[in-house]
């Protein structure tokens, strides 16, 4: 359940006004609840018990070390694709053994740390990086868990830009050189290739692309498997959308057991927007109404530096008023930023409510790839982060500083 309502015509997050918060932080801020991070990690998990698996919380999605922390305590491991990643997650608590290092261009360092530190699973995307992390894990006299990340071929019905498993994108490995792969496992002395991977894309609101993958990956298994007996692990990414969606999490298990049984394999699951992107609100002050020739722009102190969803995936985040008013203004309104671009915008809509400069919006469902893609640009801050727990209101992360926004420029 939301932890964002109206009550007496005043919107709040958890148990407190968001005026109230604005009251003393300075926006724009994200502030998360840390009530529906733990509900989301909860409700998901909860459907997996009878299985052995492990949910790898994506960090590309959020993290901040605090919401890393409580992740970490609910269990959670990480799917990470940098070395900082990895780095967080660590410091966050999750341990090594739960972590699987993904991304398609992992540079040298990285792979040697992630091996160094004894990373779970590395998950490769092309023969050229297999035998990259066969040498280096040589050279380190260590044997590294693989997962091979095949390309199923399968059209998601996402944004184009968020779509990641069909043969015209860049990700994984086709199933024909992956069975190529496995014919050739001799070379590969210091791997250990325990795990088919696969992620299809993001904010998938249908079982279909899901259905699709599994069963390219289950007939691929069932090959492999004929001469090759240490694939125990099937990695089915992330991808779940926390909204609109046409299935449950129990459809998506009975999926998964259809085509993989309760206990022949583990699985790893790596949600990243299920978990975090409700959790999470950006609140923002009205700066300007302004009106031009019938349209109406309402300018706030967020910009697209500060979430870039809509700018980058035409994403609509709904955007509520702190005070309820049903005074609606039936006219074409756009809520923008104040960056020097067109795209700084944030809703267009026919009808918004009247709101006042000096007034508060919030910003829906944000918790996922929000922080983690703002930037510095137009040279803004990177901006506080809040965690509400219960009653109180603490800051995870502060607003960066001039200081050091410059210190590393000479
Ligand atoms: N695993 C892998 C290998 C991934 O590439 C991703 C996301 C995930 C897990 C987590 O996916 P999720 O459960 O969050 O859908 N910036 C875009 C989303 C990019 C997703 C990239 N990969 C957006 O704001 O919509």
């Amino acid at each position: 359940m939301s932890q964002l309502k109206y009550e007496n015509n005043i919107l709040r997050f958890e148990n407190i006004d968001i005026d109230e918060i604005a009251k003393t932080h300075q926006t724009p801020f994200y502030c998360y609840s840390k009530n529906m991070l733990t509900n989301n990690f909860n409700n998901f998990n909860n459907v997996f018990l009878d299985l052995n698996y492990k949910i790898c919380f994506s960090l590309k999605s959020n993290s901040n070390l605090t919401l890393l922390r409580i992740l970490a305590s609910l269990g959670a491991g990480a799917d990470v694709v940098s070395e900082w990643e990895f780095k967080k997650a660590i410091e966050a608590g999750i341990p090594a053994e739960k972590i699987v290092f993904s991304g398609i261009g992992k540079n040298e360092n990285e792979i040697r740390y992630a091996i160094a530190n004894n990373c779970f699973q590395i998950n490769v995307e092309s023969l050229a990086e297999l035998k990259k992390i066969n040498q280096i894990a040589k050279d380190l006299g260590k044997v590294q868990n693989i997962g091979i990340r095949i390309n199923p071929d399968v059209q998601s019905d996402t944004h184009e830009k968020i779509t990641t498993g069909s043969l015209e994108n860049k990700f994984g490995i086709s199933v024909n050189e992956t069975l190529d792969i496995f014919n050739r496992i001799n070379e590969f002395s210091s791997l250990s290739i325990t795990s088919i991977a696969f992620h299809i894309g993001s904010n998938i609101k249908d079982l279909n692309p899901f259905k699709h993958s599994f069963e390219v990956a289950k007939h691929l298994i069932d090959k492999i498997q004929l001469n090759y007996e240490t694939l125990k692990t099937i990695d089915v990414g992330g991808g779940i959308s926390p909204e609109d969606r046409n299935f449950t999490f129990e459809d998506y298990y009975n999926l998964l057991i259809t085509y993989f049984g309760k206990d022949k394999f583990n699985f790893i699951f790596e949600p990243g927007r299920l978990i975090a992107a409700d959790a999470g609100i950006l609140v923002s002050k009205v700066l300007y109404n302004k009106i031009t020739e019938g349209k109406k722009f309402i300018i706030i102190d967020a910009g697209m530096n500060d979430m870039m969803r809509p700018a980058l995936y035409d994403a609509e985040h709904e955007i509520l008023t702190s005070k309820l008013n049903n005074s609606d203004h039936n006219i074409e309104t756009e809520i923008v930023g104040p960056i020097c671009e067109t795209s700084d915008k944030f809703i267009k809509t026919d009808k918004f409510a009247n709101i006042e400069d000096g007034d508060y919006v919030v910003i829906k469902n944000v918790g996922a790839y929000g922080s983690t893609m703002s930037s510095n640009y137009n040279a803004r801050p990177f901006i506080e982060e809040l965690l509400i727990d219960k009653e109180e209101i603490q800051i995870i992360r502060k607003k960066q500083s001039f200081g050091d926004f410059i210190k590393n420029e000479l």
